[in-house]
């Protein structure tokens, strides 16, 4: 159930697809979900293969800590601070949002030593709420408030499960315990929007840009305080001007 929802495309209704080189635009199956290996695990030839395909390299811990010292949201109360937007573009495993292990070692990260822009929202959590009640609200607010895109099928899969799992472990930390199952539905029915397929070259899912022509391809995010959704092009052209 969560893995099917962490395989929806938002703006297609499909699955979200490989878009790599060994399976192009398939979309990935849950029956195919073992086959995801993080860059770390990935054969050597592929990691390079992937390199020069789609400039692959993945930022070390850190150097994620550092960019996100400086960017992180300097807001006059705490729950100001849970709402700040934040978003990866092309974010591969998404270390500048969570930080479960080195993307480039694959070595596991404390949850105490974590650098990731939700990380340090859900630390901030942990130490101002008391009960699960007020825990989950403010989480489900932290969670849409960070974005990703990335191209690569299994790359975004990876970067949904890392912060899906994220979330179970600051609330193990928080409670010694699993947080509750309509609680993690929802959690992963945010990240299934929040985190997106996307070609940043042309707004619209891998190989889909033609189809612009006829309607319908441009990808869509969700504002998550009015509910509306929009076309993520909108948006970036709203900011550019
Ligand atoms: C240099 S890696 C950075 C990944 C991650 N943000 C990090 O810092 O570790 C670049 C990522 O961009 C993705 N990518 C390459 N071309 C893209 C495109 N046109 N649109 C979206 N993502 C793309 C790659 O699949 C790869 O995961």
């Amino acid at each position: 159930m969560i893995t099917e929802i962490l395989l929806c495309d938002r703006t297609t209704g499909k699955n979200i697809l490989w878009a790599n080189s060994e399976f192009g635009a398939t979309e990935i199956q849950a029956a195919q979900i073992e086959l995801i290996r993080p860059r770390h695990e990935k054969l050597r030839e592929h990691q390079k293969q992937r390199a020069r395909d789609r400039a692959e390299i993945f930022t070390p811990p850190d150097i994620c800590k550092i960019q996100n010292d400086l960017i992180d949201a300097d807001k006059k109360s705490w729950t100001d601070y849970i709402d700040a937007k934040f978003l990866e573009i092309t974010c591969g495993e998404a270390p500048y949002l969570v930080s479960r292990y080195n993307a480039v070692t694959g070595e596991p990260i404390d949850i105490k030593n974590r650098v990731g822009l939700l990380d340090r929202k859900l630390s901030v959590i942990n130490r101002e709420t008391s009960t699960p009640n007020d825990w989950i609200n403010f989480t489900v607010r932290a969670v849409q408030s960070i974005y990703g895109y990335e191209f690569q099928g299994d790359n975004l899969f990876l970067a949904r499960k890392n912060v899906f799992e994220t979330v179970k472990d600051y609330y193990n930390e928080k409670f010694s315990r699993k947080p509750p199952e309509d609680f993690l539905t929802t959690i992963a029915e945010i990240i299934s929007w929040n985190l997106w397929q996307m070609d940043g070259l042309t707004g619209s899912p891998p190989f889909t840009e033609n189809k612009n022509l006829f309607g319908g391809a441009n990808c869509l995010i969700k504002d998550w305080r009015t509910g509306k959704t929009f076309e993520f092009k909108d948006l970036a052209e709203g900011v550019r001007q």
